[in-house]
């Protein structure tokens, strides 16, 4: 094992549930992301140094507790390294509970750079188990949907969260999406616990027709099926109450060419799959001013499916 001083790498943010997959699709973009440093010392054990970006938040500098630290522990003990002495630092360059992914990007971010730094023994693919204990720590759910996309790039479907079972799906080579986050805080666990447990006959046989569809759209490249598939029947309605403005947001991408648009991931960022880059960008414009009209400022981002995922720098 070639272990190497030091390493910086990014894993990017992502668009989990892609409106008919609820924790069981998700895409990573250009925009946003994490930076994890990881450094030798010559004290045993890993120890977070620094953890940038977190605002007035405070994130658990224990290992244990941390989504990083956790997923880079995973690995450490698995390869017989919890004793090697190293230092990370973590640099957060997204918000928390945006629905981009945040608690991912880090969990993705931490493991690799401990793969990276041990000189990359597993592949990437072998990686994901310890990305997503990783971010368990932060939500309380054991679901790939975001730190997938975040730590292996493109768009993921996950037929089971329990068992990983990961298949990469391809990305029509047009697809462009705009995200917008608007600057309020909606967590996770809050966007679950309003979720019922009920569900109608018709709207499992709507969703399922909408997710075989946007599959197949994807294979074929066939940008109006996509559209016609991006309507989350069972999920949406149920958070949309918890964005305000949604309804207008979403209605704006889609009259100004968006394929179609929903929550991303629990929200309360907005996604829009568009074809082409200066529709992604004209609609990402749009949406951000949607949001203004309810005094609710953003940030937006357009950019084609980031099929590399986590990287080092
Ligand atoms: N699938 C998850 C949800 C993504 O919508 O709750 C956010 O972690």
């Amino acid at each position: 094992m070639k272990i190497l001083n030091e390493v910086r790498v990014f894993a990017p943010a992502t668009v989990a549930n892609v409106a008919v997959g609820f924790d069981i699709l998700g895409f990573a973009f250009h925009g946003p992301g994490d930076e994890v440093v990881l450094r030798r010392s010559t004290q045993a054990g890993l120890k977070i140094t620094t953890i940038t970006g977190t605002g007035d938040k405070k994130l658990p500098l224990e290992p244990e507790r941390n989504t990083a630290g956790f997923a880079a522990l995973g690995l450490l003990r698995h390869l017989g390294q919890e004793d090697l002495g190293l230092e990370m630092e973590i640099h957060k360059k997204m918000p928390f509970g945006s629905g981009l992914g945040s608690s991912a990007a880090s969990a993705a971010a931490g493991v690799f750079a401990a793969n990276t730094l041990l000189g990359s023994p597993l592949s990437k693919e072998e990686l994901l188990p310890f990305a997503v204990a990783g971010e368990e720590i932060a939500d309380g759910a054991y679901h790939a949907d975001n730190v997938g996309p975040a730590l292996l790039g493109g768009i993921l479907f996950i037929r089971e969260n329990k068992t990983l079972d990961v298949h990469k799906l391809p990305v029509p080579e047009e697809l462009h999406v705009a995200v917008v986050y608007p600057h309020i805080e909606v967590l996770t666990k809050d966007a679950r616990a309003v979720l019922s447990n009920q569900l109608e006959l018709s709207q499992h046989i709507q969703q399922n027709g909408n997710l075989g569809a946007l599959i197949i759209g994807l294979y074929e490249n066939n940008y109006d099926l996509i559209g016609r598939a991006l309507e989350d029947v069972i999920i949406e309605p149920q958070r949309a109450q918890l964005i305000s403005g949604f309804a207008d947001v979403k209605a704006s991408a889609i009259t100004q060419g968006a394929l179609g648009a929903s929550i991303s991931g629990a929200g309360p960022s907005v996604f829009a799959l568009c074809r082409g880059e200066a529709t992604a960008k004209h609609v990402a414009q749009e949406m951000k001013s949607a949001f203004q009209k309810y005094g609710i400022m953003s940030d937006g981002y357009a950019s084609p499916i980031n099929t590399a995922g986590a990287i080092q720098m």
